[in-house]
């Protein structure tokens, strides 16, 4: 079971909410019916890049209960192979979302299984990988040890530091393609983002910074190019980072050049803040 494409990363039953504004401490609001869609970032990363055509696994975990099976049938339906999907004895993590309508989300995880994927579930699965892509909502030992292992057997690293957090000089200095939004860049760069070009200093050999709707630059030793978004008009913006960054693995995968990809990639994004939900937004080929 060889995939090209390799995600790492979390599967979380999202439970969605909308409502007029976000309740404050101490306070209840009364939002809309629930929604439960398939999302976490790593699920949604895989999702992402299979429907527009990657040959892609998902690494990770779902708990042995009925969230866990939506998750399973999302990745499956959408062509991700489940194989190293482990099933836990912990529940399978859970998103709570609240949307408002300007589109913008808050979130709060609870991990569950996510928080059981081990160092040791990331060895020996790199064989005739082209390109792995990590992201945050699993526990950072596992991370750490497939950027190295991934590193060391010549696969192409994407990580995307989402939800952002302290991870090793020498992790830095491993990945490929650092991805990040403007928030993260900041707070990665100690508190502003002047020259997206200070973050190959962190190490990484190229890095692309997501710019919400003004779309993303890229930065390689080349220099930095930015690349436009379309405008559209957004309903949620949730996951929408996941789909560029599934987006932009399957291109890299497929051969294209990094700036290439990011085209690709913010059209894909773009497409994806247009519906609700994050697996359920995100587009085939056809479509973009
Ligand atoms: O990035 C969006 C994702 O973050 C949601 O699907 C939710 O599950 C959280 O992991
Ligand atoms: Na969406």
């Amino acid at each position: 079971m060889t995939h090209e494409l390799l995600v790492i990363g979390s599967a979380n039953a999202d439970l969605v909410v909308s409502a007029d504004r976000r309740p404050g401490g101490g306070e209840t609001v009364l939002g809309g019916d629930t929604e439960i869609l398939p999302g976490g970032k790593g699920a949604n990363t895989a999702v992402a890049a299979a429907r527009l055509g990657a040959d892609v696994a998902l690494v990770g975990a779902v708990g042995d209960d009925p969230y866990g099976s939506v998750l399973l049938d999302s990745l499956r339906g959408s062509g991700v192979d489940t194989g190293l999907v482990r099933t836990s004895s912990r529940p399978t993590g859970i998103a709570y979302i609240t949307v408002t309508p300007d589109g913008e989300n808050s979130i709060l995880v609870s991990p569950g299984a996510n928080g059981s994927i081990e160092p040791a579930d990331v060895e020996g699965i790199f064989d005739g990988v082209k390109t792995v892509v990590l992201s945050l909502e699993i526990p950072l030992p596992t991370v750490e040890r497939a950027v190295a292992a991934a590193a060391d057997a010549g696969v192409k690293v994407l990580f995307n530091l989402s939800p952002a957090a302290k991870i090793s000089d020498a992790t830095l200095a491993a990945l490929d393609v650092l991805l990040v939004n403007e928030h993260e860049a900041a707070w990665l760069l100690g508190g502003e983002l002047d020259d997206p070009r200070q973050l190959l200093e962190l190490g990484p050999k190229a890095a692309v910074v997501t710019l919400g709707a003004r779309g993303a630059v890229v930065v390689t030793e080349d220099g930095a190019v930015e690349v436009a978004s379309p405008k559209v008009e957004a309903v949620d913006t949730t996951g929408a980072g996941d789909a560029f960054a599934g987006a932009l693995a399957a291109a890299v995968t497929a051969g294209k050049s990094l700036v290439e990809a990011a085209e690709h990639a913010v059209k894909v994004a773009a497409i994806s803040v247009t519906r609700r939900g994050a697996q359920p937004s995100y587009p085939t080929s056809d479509e973009v």
